[in-house]
C-alpha cells in the first residue's frame, strides 16, 4: 500500500470532511420518517441514547483502526488479524447495497427541484402526487439515471474537491434554511401536537423494533459499520484529538437529523392531521409533507426550490463518497483502471437502481417480506448487515486485539476521558444488545414471534 497517504490539512478539516460524508439523505429524509413511524419522542430518545453509547463507541473504534493501520477496511482488519479479513469484506458489502437505492432517492430530489423551479408547487402539495409520480415508469428512471450519472461523473473526473468546497458553503445555508422552515412548521395551527409527539417519549410505544430501527438509522446516518470511517481515519493526522473529533461529528450529524424531524413531523400534524397513516408513510414522508409546507408559505416556490437544491447537494456529497468507495474496492480487488471501474460501477447502479425505481409501479408485485424493493434493500443493509458487522467489530476489538489497542491510539494525542465506559460497551453491552435485537427483529419479520 502507499505510505504517502494524504492527510487532512487541519483538525477541523477532518471533522468537516467526515461530517460532510455523514450528513445526507440519512439525516434529512430517513430520520424524520422513522421518527414519525416509530412513535416520535420514544424513537428520538432511544436514538440519542444509542448515539452517545454505541455510536460513540463504534465511531471511535473505526477511526482509530484506520489511523492506526493507515489502511482502509479490508486491509485494516487483515493487517491486525488475518482471520478477520472477512469482516473487512463484509463491511464493504454494505455500500454496494445502499448506493443504488440512494441514487433512486437522489432522482426523486432532482424531480422535486424541477417541480419547484417550474412552479408546480400546488400539484406537488397534493396527497397523491408523490405516489402517482413514483408509480410511473420512465420519468423516475430518467431522473434516477441523471442523478447516478452526475455522481459517477464526479467520481470519474475526480472533482470531489470542488463539490466538497461547494458543500462546505452550502451546508451552513442548509442549516439556516432548516431552522427557518422548522420555525414556520411549528407555528402552523395544529403543529404543536406534532412537536409534543416528536419530543415527548411515549413509553408504551417502546419495542425491540424501535431499538433496531434506531440502531440501523444510527449506523446509516453516521456511515458506521461499513468501513467508511476506517478509511477516513486512515487519512487523519496523529495530532488530532480523536475523542473530541468524534464528539463533534456526532453532534453535527445528530443536530441536523433532529432539525429535519422538527421541520417535518409538526407539519404532518398541521397538514395531514397526525393520523397513524399519515405518520407511517415511510420513505415518501419528506416528499409528501414538505411541499404542503412550501405551498402554504409566502415565497414558498423559491424557498422550496432552494431547499431541494441544498438537499440535492447534501445527497450528492454522500453518494459521491459512497461511489468512490465502491470504485476503490473494485480497483483494489481487480486492478482495473479508474475509468473502467467507474463504468462498471455505473452499470451496476443502473442494473439495481432500475428495478428499485420500478418497485413502486410496474414491479410492485415483487414484495420480498412484504416490503417494496427499496425498503427491502434498506432493511437488508441497515437492519441485518450493519448490526452483524457492528457485532463482529465489537468482538474483534473487545476480545481479539483488545480495547487497549484503540485506547492507545486515542491517547496518542491527549486523553481518552471515557475509556472505562468505552471498554464496558465494546466488550459486553454492545455485543449482547446487538445480538438480542438482531435475533428479535429477524424472528419478528419472519413471523416467529409477534409483538
Ligand atoms: N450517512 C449518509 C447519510 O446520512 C449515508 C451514507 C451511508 C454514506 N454510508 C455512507 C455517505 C458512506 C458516505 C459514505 O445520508
Amino acid at each position: 500500500m502507499d505510505n504517502k497517504r494524504g492527510s487532512f490539512t487541519n483538525k477541523l478539516g477532518f471533522v468537516l470532511a467526515a461530517a460532510g460524508s455523514a450528513v445526507g439523505l440519512g439525516n434529512l429524509w430517513r430520520f424524520p420518517y422513522l421518527a414519525a413511524k416509530y412513535g416520535g419522542g420514544i424513537f428520538l430518545l432511544v436514538y440519542l441514547i444509542l448515539a452517545i453509547s454505541f455510536g460513540f463507541t463504534l465511531m471511535i473504534t473505526e477511526i482509530a483502526l484506520g489511523r492506526k493501520t493507515r489502511l482502509s477496511a479490508v486491509g485494516a482488519y487483515q493487517s491486525l488479524n488475518k482471520k478477520f479479513s472477512f469482516l473487512g469484506y463484509l463491511s464493504c458489502l454494505v455500500p454496494f447495497i445502499i448506493t443504488p437505492y440512494y441514487c433512486v432517492i437522489g432522482g426523486w430530489v432532482i424531480k422535486y427541484f424541477v417541480v419547484f423551479i417550474t412552479n408546480q408547487v400546488s400539484q406537488a402539495a397534493n396527497d397523491t402526487f408523490f405516489a402517482a409520480y413514483t408509480a410511473q415508469t420512465s420519468a423516475p428512471i430518467i431522473y434516477f439515471m441523471i442523478y447516478a450519472l452526475l455522481t459517477v461523473l464526479v467520481v470519474l473526473m475526480g472533482v470531489e474537491g470542488g463539490i466538497e468546497k461547494a458543500s462546505r458553503f452550502m451546508m451552513p445555508v442548509l442549516v439556516i434554511l432548516a431552522v427557518f422552515i422548522s420555525v414556520f412548521s411549528i407555528l402552523q395551527p395544529g403543529a404543536i401536537e406534532g412537536v409534543i409527539y416528536y419530543l415527548k417519549p411515549d413509553f408504551s410505544r417502546f419495542s425491540a423494533t424501535t431499538v433496531l430501527a434506531a440502531m440501523g438509522q444510527l449506523f446509516y446516518s453516521m456511515s458506521l459499520a461499513m468501513g467508511i470511517m476506517i478509511t477516513y481515519g486512515s487519512y487523519m493526522k496523529k495530532d488530532a484529538h480523536l475523542e473530541n473529533s468524534v464528539h463533534q461529528i456526532e453532534i453535527f450529524d445528530t443536530g441536523i437529523a433532529f432539525l429535519a424531524g422538527l421541520m417535518i413531523i409538526p407539519a404532518v400534524f398541521a397538514f395531514s392531521g397526525g393520523s397513524e397513516e399519515a405518520l407511517g408513510k415511510g420513505p415518501s414522508l419528506m416528499f409528501v409533507t414538505l411541499p404542503k409546507v412550501f405551498d402554504s408559505m409566502r415565497f414558498g416556490t423559491v424557498i422550496g426550490a432552494v431547499f431541494f437544491l441544498l438537499v440535492l447537494f447534501a445527497a450528492l456529497t454522500s453518494s459521491i463518497s459512497l461511489t468512490e468507495t465502491l470504485v476503490s474496492i473494485v480497483r483494489d480487488k481487480f486492478g482495473w483502471s479508474r475509468r473502467k471501474s467507474c463504468v462498471i460501477i455505473g452499470a451496476y447502479l443502473v442494473i439495481l437502481g432500475v428495478p428499485i425505481s420500478l418497485g413502486f409501479g410496474l414491479l410492485d408485485f415483487i414484495a420480498p417480506l412484504g416490503m417494496s424493493l427499496l425498503d427491502f434493500f434498506d432493511f437488508i443493509s441497515n437492519s441485518v448487515l450493519m448490526p452483524i458487522v457492528a457485532f463482529l467489530t465489537c468482538i474483534f476489538v473487545g476480545f481479539i486485539i483488545k480495547p487497549q489497542a484503540v485506547i492507545e491510539e486515542a491517547e496518542v494525542n491527549g486523553t481518552f476521558r471515557l475509556k472505562k465506559f468505552y471498554t464496558l460497551i465494546i466488550k459486553y453491552i454492545a455485543p449482547v444488545c446487538l445480538i438480542a435485537i438482531l435475533l428479535f427483529s429477524v424472528f419478528e419479520v419472519f413471523g416467529i414471534i409477534t409483538v
